[in-house]
């Protein structure tokens, strides 16, 4: 008989689906699979103020298939001069559901993040006082400090002082990518949650850089080693509440994947649900997977979790190499495009 699991429907807390004729190609995959998704502000120019989140959550809406169920919740870009009023409003009225910090220069379109650490203070402590997430690319972009070593240093710089100075103020650490930041978010839970994506739990840097540059599968913060993808897994596959899932599916046209100057972020909402699924079976714990993929993040936001299911069977097909874009982009490599998928969605 072939292996199936019903789980309650899943969520996405890390997103990027950009906009026109890219977020037409690529929300429909996500709609598929999950109730609601995080939705990442670092458009150009980005997501900052309350009217622009407003506008972009209509152009969502427009684009999702008929009848679709599906829920865009809505970030705010952190730069050095957000003001807290509007974060607050913006927070009350139900338009933002969390800040979203990026250093400045630390992945794509982040030029316009965070780059002194003092100026954001104001919107910390208002944050930490209506109960409102902030959501951290955790990387530490010191040309001192090594690619490798990003994420441990910005939690030891900028985390660990935070969680002292804003008690109240709920994190989460998005795409985890190292055994420390494993260990560190397992002792400052439950203040400190943590997304996961299919690609760090799956991929190291071997298979990145080791037979072959394989651009798809450069990403930030990069895939590191073996040990740290382990823990990954374990950490993922344990139960613990403050692991959750967010693909962190990151859509690019391909000349700009395969350009001199390649960009971060692999494409993986085409099979994200299915290659988790995969990574719990193959870890024996598929009974561990709804806790992740659909209740510990509802739990980490104070939110309920989705009424509706979803059913993965193990029944293997294949997955499109790439998906068609609209107008001069005109396509999208997809992760692990082309390569024979595990599990599906029955229904
Ligand atoms: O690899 C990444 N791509 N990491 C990020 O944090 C951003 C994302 C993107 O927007 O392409
Ligand atoms: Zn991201």
């Amino acid at each position: 008989m072939t292996e199936c699991i019903k789980i309650r429907k899943p969520d996405d807390w890390h997103l990027h689906v950009r906009d026109g004729a890219m977020l037409k190609a690529s929300l429909p995959f996500t709609a598929r699979s999950f109730g609601r998704a995080i939705i990442m502000p670092n458009l150009v120019p980005p997501v900052r103020v309350v009217k622009d989140a407003e506008a972009y959550r209509e152009r969502l809406l427009a684009a999702l298939p008929a009848g679709s169920t599906f829920k865009p919740l809505m970030t705010c870009y952190l730069t050095d001069d957000t003001d807290p009023d509007e974060v607050e409003a913006g927070f009350r009225h139900g338009v933002f559901t969390a800040v979203k910090l990026y250093p400045a220069n630390a992945t794509t379109n982040s030029a316009a993040g965070v780059s002194d650490y003092n100026k954001i203070r104001p919107v910390l402590a208002r944050m930490e006082k209506i109960g409102m997430p902030l959501l951290m690319h955790g990387e530490e972009v010191d040309p001192e400090v090594d690619v490798f070593d990003r994420e441990e240093v910005f939690i030891e710089r900028r985390l660990i002082p935070w969680t002292r100075e804003f008690p109240g103020l709920k994190l989460v650490l998005e795409h985890l990518s190292s055994k420390v930041a494993v260990d560190y978010v397992r002792s400052a839970a439950p203040q400190v949650g943590a997304t996961i994506t299919p690609y760090h739990l799956a991929l190291n840097r071997t298979d990145w850089l080791g037979f072959g540059l394989r651009p798809y599968m450069y990403c930030m913060p990069v895939i590191k080693t073996e040990r740290d993808r382990r823990a990954l897994v374990e950490a993922a596959t344990s139960g613990d509440a403050c692991f959750f899932l967010g693909t962190d599916s990151a859509p690019h046209p391909v000349a700009k994947k395969l350009n001199v100057i390649g960009a971060a972020g692999l494409f993986n909402s085409p099979v994200a649900i299915e290659s988790y699924a995969k990574i719990f079976a193959d870890a024996g714990a598929l009974d561990k997977l709804e806790g992740f993929a659909s209740l510990n993040g509802p739990r980490h936001y104070g939110l309920p979790p989705n009424d509706e299911t979803i059913t993965l069977e193990a029944s293997p097909w294949t997955a499109p190499e790439e998906v068609r874009v609209d107008g001069p982009e005109e396509r999208a490599l997809v992760y692990r495009g082309g390569e024979s998928i595990e599990w599906r969605i029955s229904s």
